[in-house]
């Protein structure tokens, strides 16, 4: 696939996530892995975007990250009470995504479920483990192209791992 058969953002959401090689995301409300090569990548791909995440994904964010700094730090939650300082409460998804500003959806997997039909990219990093888990990256289906696969690095952890780009085919 060349270039130009990418849709180019419509309105630029993205969907950033690490899975494992059988597609967790999470575990008992945390990542079951220790990459920081990939929290490098992570801040390096979302810059100063707004991130877009579900309350259970802030509420695993240690307190000394959040909200992340640079970036406007919008979470969805349907609790009309819900609050916490740093955080953009917004009640819909389409509220959360409609902006003219670059957004990266940062998870979890509730919201990447919802939020795939809007996105035209998907930055993934595989982790090169299998896990047990109880949260899963949605399945990327014929609409979607990997338009680049990394080489597998080895993290200073010891874990394998890659980065993946994925965007919507026309
Ligand atoms: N590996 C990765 O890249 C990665 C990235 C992020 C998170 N994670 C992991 O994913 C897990 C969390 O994911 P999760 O699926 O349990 O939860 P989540 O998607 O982070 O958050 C779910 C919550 O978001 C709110 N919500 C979801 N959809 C909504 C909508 N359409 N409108 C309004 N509010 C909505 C609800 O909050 P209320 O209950 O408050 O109403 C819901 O309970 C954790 O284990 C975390 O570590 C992994």
């Amino acid at each position: 696939m060349t270039p130009e058969q990418w849709v180019e953002p419509v309105r630029g959401v993205g969907l950033v996530w690490a899975r494992s090689l059988d597609g967790v995301i999470g575990a008992d409300g945390g990542m079951p892995w220790h990459v920081p090569e990939d929290l490098a990548h992570f801040r390096h791909v979302t810059g100063t975007a707004t991130v877009v995440m579900g309350r259970r994904t802030w509420d695993s964010l240690p307190e000394r990250f959040r909200p992340l700094p640079g970036r406007r730090n919008v979470v969805l939650t349907r609790d009309a009470s819900w609050s916490a300082d740093g955080a953009e409460v917004v009640h819909d998804l389409a509220t959360a995504l409609d902006t003219d500003e670059p957004v990266w959806v940062i998870g979890g997997g509730q919201v990447y479920e919802a939020a795939v039909p809007f996105a035209d990219r998907v930055s993934e990093t595989v982790i090169d483990t299998e896990v047990a888990g109880d949260t899963v990256a949605p399945t990327l289906d014929d609409a979607w192209a990997l338009v680049d696969e990394g080489p597998w690095q080895t993290s200073r952890t010891g874990v394998r791992y890659r980065f993946v780009e994925w965007r919507r085919r026309s």
